[in-house]
C-alpha cells in the first residue's frame, strides 16, 4: 500500500488559483460483492426504490451547485449510462464520461479525469453512495468553500470494519485513517464523498497498488493528513449515509427510501426536482420531463411539484 517514497513529490501548497469546482462519479468495478445481480447489470443501474441508483449520488453533485459532472464507467456498460443520462442537459446540467476498462481503485477516476480536473477542485463521490437529510445542502456548501487541501466526512456507524475508518488522539485531532480494519480505532467511516484540490491528479498519479492490486482512496487521503491539509467533517444525526453496495445494504437503501418518501411525501434524490428547485431548469422543462412518466407516482409528484410551486 502507500505512495513510493518521493520526498520532492507534491507542493504543500497548491500555487494555482482554485479554480471552479468539477464533480465526478465512479460508476465503474465489477460490483461483485452483489453478484449475481449485477453479473449482466452495471450496480449504480440497479433500482434503489423508485430510481436507478446512480441518481442518488448526481443528487448530492447536483445540490452541491456542481454542474460539469464526470461519469466513470467500463466500456460496456458506458452506453447504457448515456441512454439513461443523456448530456445532462434535460437537467440542466453537462455530463460526459469515460470508459475505465478495468477496476484500478477509486484514485484511478483522479487519473482518467485529468483533463476533465484540469487546475480545478473535484469532488467525486461513489456511485453507491446515499445521503439524504434537511440539512444536506448547507453541509454541501460549506465544503464546497474549501480552496485548498482535502475534506472528506465521517459518518458514525456500528460496522466500521467494512469502511475507511478515521483514528482520532484525545484531543478529537484526526490522526490516522485506515481501509477496513479488522479492529478499528474509531467507529467513524469515511463516506464516499471527498473533495480535494487539483493536486489529486498529481497525488493519485504516483500511487502504486495495494495488495488487493488496486490504487486505494485511503493513500490519497493520507497524503493530505501528512501534509496537514485534510479537513475531516463529521455529519451528524441529521444526515443519512448509506452505501448499496451489498445485497444487505442494497434492501435496506430501498426500505429507507421507500419509507423516508411515503412518509413524508417528498422523493429523495428526485433529479427533476433537484434541478428545479437550484433553477437550473424551469417548470415548463419539468412538465415536459413528468409527461412520459405520468402514468406513474413519479410524473405525478413532478406535475404536483410544480403546480403547487407555482400557486
Ligand atoms: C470504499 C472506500 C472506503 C469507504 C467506502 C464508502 O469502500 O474504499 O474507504 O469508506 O467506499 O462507501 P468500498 O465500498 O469500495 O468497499
Amino acid at each position: 500500500m502507500g505512495l513510493p517514497g518521493h520526498p520532492t513529490a507534491i507542493s504543500s501548497k497548491s500555487e494555482q488559483s482554485p479554480g471552479t469546482w468539477k464533480g465526478i462519479v465512479l460508476a465503474g468495478g465489477a460490483g461483485t460483492r452483489l453478484y449475481p445481480t449485477t453479473r449482466a447489470v452495471s450496480k449504480p443501474l440497479l433500482p434503489v426504490y423508485d430510481k436507478p441508483m446512480i441518481y442518488y449520488p448526481l443528487s448530492v453533485l447536483m445540490q452541491a451547485g456542481i454542474r460539469d459532472i464526470l461519469i466513470i464507467t467500463t466500456p460496456m456498460d458506458l452506453p447504457r449510462f448515456q441512454a439513461l443520462l443523456e448530456d445532462g442537459r434535460q437537467w440542466g446540467v453537462k455530463f460526459s464520461y469515460v470508459e475505465q476498462p478495468h477496476p484500478a481503485g477509486i484514485p484511478d477516476a483522479f487519473v482518467l479525469g485529468r483533463d476533465f480536473i484540469g487546475n480545478d477542485r473535484v469532488c467525486l463521490i461513489l456511485s453507491d453512495n446515499i445521503f439524504h437529510g434537511d440539512g444536506l445542502e448547507a453541509i454541501l456548501r460549506r465544503a464546497l468553500r474549501l480552496k485548498t487541501g482535502g475534506l472528506v466526512f465521517g459518518y458514525w456507524v456500528h460496522d466500521p470494519h467494512r469502511y475507511g475508518v478515521v483514528e482520532f488522539d484525545g484531543s478529537g485531532k484526526v490522526i490516522g485513517i485506515e481501509e477496513k480494519p479488522s479492529v478499528p480505532k474509531s467507529n467513524f467511516a469515511v463516506t464516499g464523498l471527498y473533495l480535494f484540490d487539483s493536486r489529486v491528479v498529481e497525488i493519485a498519479a504516483r500511487l502504486v497498488p495495494s495488495e488487493r492490486g488496486e490504487l486505494e482512496i485511503i493513500d490519497v487521503i493520507r497524503e493530505y493528513l501528512h501534509l496537514g491539509e485534510l479537513q475531516v467533517e463529521l455529519l451528524g444525526g441529521e444526515i443519512t449515509w448509506m452505501d448499496a453496495g451489498t445485497h444487505e445494504s442494497l434492501a435496506e437503501a430501498c426500505t429507507f427510501v421507500e419509507i423516508a418518501e411515503s412518509r413524508r411525501g417528498v422523493k429523495v434524490a428526485c433529479l427533476e426536482e433537484v434541478a428545479y428547485r437550484m433553477g437550473y431548469i424551469g417548470p415548463e422543462q419539468v412538465r415536459s420531463l413528468a409527461k412520459p412518466l405520468s402514468k406513474n407516482g413519479y410524473g405525478r409528484y413532478l406535475l404536483q411539484m410544480v403546480e403547487n410551486r407555482a400557486l
